[in-house]
């Protein structure tokens, strides 16, 4: 099976997760896009959705699934999303997608998270995909020199020769050279970085549930 083809598995299983007649919080990334035409099938079930992102908000409404304001909606069930790794204990690393401050509070407002993602995911230590850190853009060196300090190499995330601009209108540093041994201890000590908005470990979020693409099917990991 393709990657493409692991991650429309992972997308379809995640519709058992759903809770028919509760609005769902919905991810970011190419495996979350599965999981919203999957979504799109059943949406007459749904009240709607919770969004993380623009990109998912833009995809959500053009199938026909209305999409709350996080504020207008008390406690969801579930949050579905992928992961750029995702170790044994549920502890991911987040924020290819440039998404990782909204995803990190959408599932913090959901009982339960359930990761997607294919086999490729699946890592011993966090810490070899580049750690997203989104910032508030004055802080950005001090923030790199003080990775620089245990060990990792900050890189500001551009899009045509200039910083990426998030959706919340702050820039990424990607973070390479990591092995994150402790993913609650890291998480804890760089959110406390001044001009650090979000880290790309959650770990305080972790997944509940992991549903892994294989060429042998879905493996649920909990
Ligand atoms: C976006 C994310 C994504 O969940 C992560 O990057 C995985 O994406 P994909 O499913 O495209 O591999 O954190 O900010």
């Amino acid at each position: 099976m393709t990657q493409d083809e692991l991650k429309a598995l992972v997308g379809q299983a995640a519709l058992q997760y759903v809770v028919p007649g509760e609005v769902v919080g919905v991810g970011t990334g190419s495996t979350v896009n599965k999981f919203i035409e999957a979504l799109a099938t059943v949406k007459d079930r749904l009240p709607g959705a919770v969004s993380s992102s623009e990109a998912s908000t833009q995809r959500l409404r053009a199938l026909g699934i209305r999409v709350f304001d996080a504020n207008e909606v008390g406690e969801l069930s579930v949050y579905i999303d992928g992961a750029d790794e995702i170790d044994g204990r549920g502890h991911m690393v987040k924020g290819g997608g440039a998404a990782l401050t909204r995803e990190k509070i959408v599932a913090a407002q959901s009982r339960r998270f359930v990761c997607i993602a294919d086999e490729s995911k699946r890592v011993e230590v966090l810490g070899r995909f580049p750690v997203p850190v989104e910032v508030i853009p004055m802080a950005s060196a001090r923030i790199t020199r003080q990775f620089a300090a245990i060990g990792g190499t900050a890189r500001a995330r551009l899009k045509d020769g200039a910083p990426l601009l998030t959706d919340n209108g702050q820039h990424l540093l990607d973070v390479s050279g990591l092995a994150i041994a402790d993913p609650m201890a890291f998480e804890t000590e760089v959110n406390q970085w001044p001009g650090v908005v979000t880290v790309g470990v959650f770990a305080h979020q972790k997944a509940a549930v992991c549903l892994l693409g294989t060429s042998g099917g879905v493996r649920t990991l909990t």
